[in-house]
């Protein structure tokens, strides 16, 4: 999992028995001092799901908020590192925020964090393997993950991949807990060579063959597959007339956000349960700046699962007569 992120020789990954939300919840109570303080950028529901673990272990927390759906603005990051450069230890953000499907610039952010000697935590959670990330080059401190995702293998691990650098120096910090305490669980792996607590083995086997295809598949492979799937599946929505909620310059290109019709016959539990019956899952919105449902082009997913599903999402529309205009200009 380090190979895969190219971090040999100066990264280590610790897991743990969860879901990806433990491994963040690990990093942010193990890493940040108690007498210093994370910059936080919310710009969707994970982001703001940082801020809220860091209020429940009363980890101070200075919040870079942002309209969900809307990019990161250098300046503004900028600006509240200089005023608070004394308190801040850490920025902590997503790297693909799959409430809205936007990518946030992982390099343009870490090039910040060390202008101002901060460290980089990234919960790469949507991205992770199946966008190509240079853990070294964009000089990330810790990166987060859960199998369940990209990696396409099955959910009940998170891991972190951390800078042993960074990790040795966690150790001074008193631990505000235990099963999730990030040092402890790389120490007692590092001398056992197995898990601190009870491993999800089942997950394990899922996960060795999920890496064993990625690395058949390659990297780039794998980015490309993605990307090809999500510009059938934006082609084919464009065309029925539906509109994006972010531009496509910062797209994901794994997630994409939609915004709802207007029109009342529209209806996202009605348009859900049909498609379902077909086969197909769909997600609702996550609180984003305008009304969205969900489709992620994650996974082991083929053209034809992209076209069958265009198909009946467009049998939706005629059978409850839902007229879209059409998208001018290139989004
Ligand atoms: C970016 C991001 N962070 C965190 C999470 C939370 O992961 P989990 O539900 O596995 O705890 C998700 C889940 O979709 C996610 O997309």
């Amino acid at each position: 999992m380090v190979r895969i992120v190219h971090g040999e020789d100066m990264y280590e990954a610790v897991l743990f028995a969860s879901s990806g939300t433990g491994a963040v919840e690990a990093v942010l109570s193990s890493v940040v001092p108690r007498d210093k303080s994370v910059l936080i950028i919310n710009n969707g529901a994970y982001g703001k799901r940082m801020q809220q673990i860091c209020d429940g272990y009363g980890i101070s927390h200075i919040d870079y908020n942002i309209t969900w759906g809307d990019p990161v603005n250098s300046k503004k990051l900028e600006n509240i590192l200089e005023r608070h450069k004394k308190e801040i230890s850490h920025i902590a953000f997503i790297h693909h925020e799959t409430t809205v499907g936007i990518l946030n610039d992982i390099t343009a952010i870490s090039a910040i964090a060390r202008k101002f000697g901060v460290e980089t935590i990234v919960d790469a959670m949507s991205s992770f393997a199946g966008i190509q990330i240079n853990i070294k080059r964009s000089d990330i401190h810790y990166l987060i993950a859960s199998t369940n995702k990209c990696i396409q293998a099955m959910a009940g691990l998170s891991f972190v991949i951390c800078k042993q650098e960074s990790l040795e120096k966690s150790k001074e910090i008193k631990p505000r807990n235990f099963y999730f305490n990030l040092y402890q669980n790389y120490v007692f792996f590092a001398q056992k060579h197995e898990m601190q607590f009870t491993p999800p083995v089942q997950i394990f086997y899922a996960l060795r063959q999920a890496i064993n295809e990625y690395f058949l598949e390659t990297g780039p492979g794998r980015e490309q597959r993605y990307s090809e799937m999500y510009e059938v599946l934006e082609k084919g929505l464009r065309e029925l007339g539906f509109h994006y909620l972010v531009e496509k310059k910062y797209h994901s290109k794994i997630l994409t956000a939609i915004i709802e019709p207007d029109s009342n016959n529209y209806s996202f539990t009605k348009m859900h349960d049909y498609l379902d019956q077909r086969g197909y899952t769909i997600y609702p919105g996550k609180g984003a700046k305008q009304n969205t449902f969900r489709l992620a082009n994650m996974g082991a997913i083929t053209k034809d699962d992209i076209t069958g599903f265009l198909s009946s999402l467009k049998g939706y529309l005629i059978v409850n007569d839902i007229k879209l205009s059409p998208v001018k200009q290139t989004v």
